[in-house]
């Protein structure tokens, strides 16, 4: 569009005139003024128009615009501390409506979750998902800088896979012209190819697991990025990731300070992300599940939760009241909005309470050889201030191509990085077996279909090297850096069981 100035260049603009193009937010009169808060890719504006010779062609029509009306409107920049942005367009001289809207389903009203993911493909307008999804790219924009500053190769791998890459139990099967194939549970197997070539490399996109649970960490269809590369031992690995995560908090945490805070996250945590990080073997994580500390973090979660309840169920009781006896429309559907957030947070620690002597029975009970679960992981991370490393786990937990450990072959050289504040396994990395016969008796162990691997075993018979990588979730990252409950908010369109639309 000629002439069109962006929300967020207004500021720029204080006493010129200025034509906006956008949708309307909320629209409301006073009189002989309309009060129109547009919205734009970049902000929010709020225009005023008078009732004048100008506007009185469109001036009925402003007034009463309805919620996500298209609109272009042209008027002259005014500084105003108080406005959103601290501009207000005012004088306005032209206004046009380029596509109505009626009934928009997402009103300022309280609405659920899962009314409004049905409504997803509305709902990015919202400035909350708005946010979310401009921290996004960020995310991906500071790991995309991370690996090509360092002289990595992007090297895209197939989604089509013919084999497994990560564990039987999650296969998306495809029919491929009559042939079954998987999606892609991970690039790594062709990154290893490509490590022979470039050394240093790495893989960036959607990864498909059929997780057939509904958990706040599991999507069946995330974003991954994943290094790996040549001639490297897993001490050097694992400070290769430490700088990796560094780099993007911080580029994340400069960039979207007001963000963050406007979504509610507490930054003293990610602020105190400093190296190193904690690097703990598995061994250590189980001491730590089995001790005192670990009973009396979940025994104190239960009397704080419990206490969290009561407060809330005072405070129900006069937000009752409250709708009760209010004479405005506004103020009874502003006290609605409360009693709707408070009962969710309560079902939320309802249900928290209920789980915990579970996690403490599996906490104290966890065997020695088990995987960790998610609420182990959880108790684990909040007891470190920052980010720790997970090393040496049990090579029957974890996958087929990981490099056994030469001082104790029951271990392999692996690791998982656990995010701060219960955020758990952000980071799944190891060394890659690099001896054929070994990896050989390997694939044999997971009673793998060995043609189906020959050419990954290739990499070990022409001139095989020490290497490893990791791979990071996007959005198990984006969910704790934006300190979300759930990872569903953290994609455009989260596919998990049972949700596949919009
Ligand atoms: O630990 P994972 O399964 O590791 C791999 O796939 C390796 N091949 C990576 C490598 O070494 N190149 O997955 C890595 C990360 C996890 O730590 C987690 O952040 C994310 O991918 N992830 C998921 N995110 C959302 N939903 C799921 N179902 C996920 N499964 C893994
Ligand atoms: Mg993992």
């Amino acid at each position: 569009m000629k002439n069109r100035t962006y929300i967020n260049e207004l500021p720029k603009r204080v006493g010129q005139s200025a034509t906006l193009y956008g949708w309307s937010a909320k629209a409301r009169a006073a009189g002989k003024i309309a009060f129109i808060t547009l919205r734009d890719g970049t902000g929010l504006c709020q225009c005023v128009m008078e009732k004048n010779d100008r506007t009185a062609p469109f001036f009925d029509t402003a007034k009463k615009l309805s919620q996500e009306s298209s609109i272009t409107l042209s008027g002259t920049v005014h500084a105003d501390e108080r406005a959103i942005g601290g501009v207000e367009l005012r004088d306005i001289t032209a206004c046009e409506i380029i596509g109505p809207s009626t009934d928009y389903p997402i009103t300022p009203k309280p609405h659920g979750v899962e009314f409004l993911f049905k409504h997803r493909h509305l709902w990015f307008r919202s400035e909350r998902q708005h946010t979310i999804i401009r921290i996004r790219a960020t995310l991906i924009d500071a790991i995309r800088r991370f690996f090509n500053d360092r002289g990595f190769i992007l090297f895209d791998t197939p989604i089509f896979a013919p084999a497994v890459g990560e564990g039987t139990s999650t296969l998306f099967q495809v029919d491929y012209f009559g042939d079954p194939v998987y999606l892609a549970q991970t690039g790594q197997l062709y990154l290893e190819a490509a490590c022979m070539a470039h050394e240093r490399v790495y893989c960036f996109g959607p990864t498909f697991r059929a997780e057939k649970s509904k958990t706040r960490r599991h999507l069946t269809e995330f974003w991954m990025v994943e290094p790996e590369v040549a001639f490297i031992h897993l001490d050097e690995l694992l400070q290769l990731a430490e700088d990796f995560v560094l780099s993007v908090v911080h580029r994340v945490l400069n960039d979207h300070r007001q963000d963050l805070i406007s979504l509610g996250r507490d930054l003293a945590p990610l602020d105190q992300i400093k190296p190193p990080f904690h690097r703990i073997r598995y061994q250590d994580a189980v001491d730590t599940l089995h001790s005192d500390k670990a009973r009396h973090l979940l025994e104190r979660d239960l009397d704080e939760k419990s206490a969290r309840i009561a407060a809330l169920d005072e405070n129900l009781k006069q937000l009752e009241s409250r709708r009760e006896s209010a004479t405005k429309a506004w103020e009874q559907e502003k006290a609605a909005q409360e009693i709707q957030a408070a009962r969710e947070e309560r079902a939320e620690l309802e249900e928290q309470i209920a789980n915990i002597p579970t996690h403490v029975k599996l906490a104290a009970e966890f065997e020695w050889g088990g995987d960790l679960g998610g609420s182990d992981e959880t108790i684990i991370s909040r007891l470190h201030d920052r980010p720790v490393f997970v090393t040496h786990y049990p090579r029957e937990v974890k996958a087929f191509y990981m490099r056994l450990d030469r001082a104790d072959n029951r271990l392999v050289e692996n690791f998982d990085m656990l995010a701060p504040e219960g955020y758990g396994e952000v980071i799944g990395g190891s060394m890659r077996e690099e001896d054929h016969d070994i990896l050989l008796s390997r694939i044999h162990d997971h009673a793998l279909p060995v043609e189906a691997f020959n050419w990954y075993l290739d990499l070990r018979r022409y001139g095989t090297v020490p290497h490893g990588g990791f791979g990071l979730g996007v959005e198990r990252t984006l969910a704790w850096l934006c300190g979300l409950k759930h990872i569903r908010e953290t994609i455009p369109f989260p596919r998990m069981m049972g949700k596949v639309y919009p």
